[in-house]
């Protein structure tokens, strides 16, 4: 069973996603151990609470600085001996310190296909507005490795979302959500807990 342990900022419909493909077994040889959000008040508490899964929060906002706060993460982290870190709408940057320790065994969820409209200040609505703006007409999801760099590990899988032409950022972001997120991260999850994929010189292959 892998151990797998859930970072959230937000609403936590990916969290969803991920609870309830393992309970209708879509998602096999998995544990979730346990949720962590960097706020307080979120929904996402709520979902892993009722699912039965330990809920912490850690917000930088009760701690000197981030170098503290980043030590509190990687020790509270730590504590639920994860296999495998689902970012799942994490919205605080992983610090250096994790990402080496627990190296190829983080993965993101972004919503658009890196590289497009990824990197330093695309999160969250902001990334489909800038689709919008920029007038694309396919975006998508992608799920990635989590390495130093923002956005930039080895990607896993990708899932490709048309753009209407009356689109709002909030219309597409729930499009992209569940036409390609909610599908992509379980299966990303299933592929990882039971070895289907490895990372050779920075790509991830179908072993
Ligand atoms: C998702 O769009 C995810 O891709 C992004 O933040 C959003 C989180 O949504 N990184 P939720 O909290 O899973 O509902």
């Amino acid at each position: 069973m892998l151990r797998v342990m859930v970072l959230v900022s937000g609403g936590g419909t990916n969290l969803q996603a991920i609870i309830d493909a393992v309970e209708a077994g879509s998602v096999t040889n998995v544990k979730l151990v346990g949720v962590l959000s960097n706020n307080k008040t979120v929904k996402s508490l709520e979902r892993a609470r009722n699912a039965g899964i330990p809920a912490v929060s850690l917000s930088p906002k009760d701690f000197a600085d981030r170098a503290s706060f980043n030590d509190a993460l990687l020790a509270k982290v730590d504590e639920f001996e994860p296999d495998l870190i689902v970012l799942a709408g994490f919205l605080v940057a992983i610090p250096e310190a994790m990402v080496h320790k627990y190296s190829n065994r983080i993965i993101n969820i972004h919503p658009s296909l890196i590289p497009s409209f990824c990197g330093v200040g695309y999160y969250g609505l902001k990334v489909h507005e800038k689709a919008l703006e920029r007038g694309v007409k396919v975006t998508g999801a992608t799920v990635h490795f989590v390495n130093e760099g923002m956005d930039e590990g080895p990607i896993i899988a990708q899932k490709a979302v048309a753009v209407e032409e009356d689109d709002t950022a909030e219309v597409l972001q729930r499009r992209v959500m569940e036409q390609a997120e909610w599908i992509l991260l379980p299966k990303a999850i299933d592929d990882i807990a039971n070895d289907r994929i490895q990372v050779v010189d920075g790509k991830v292959l179908k072993k």
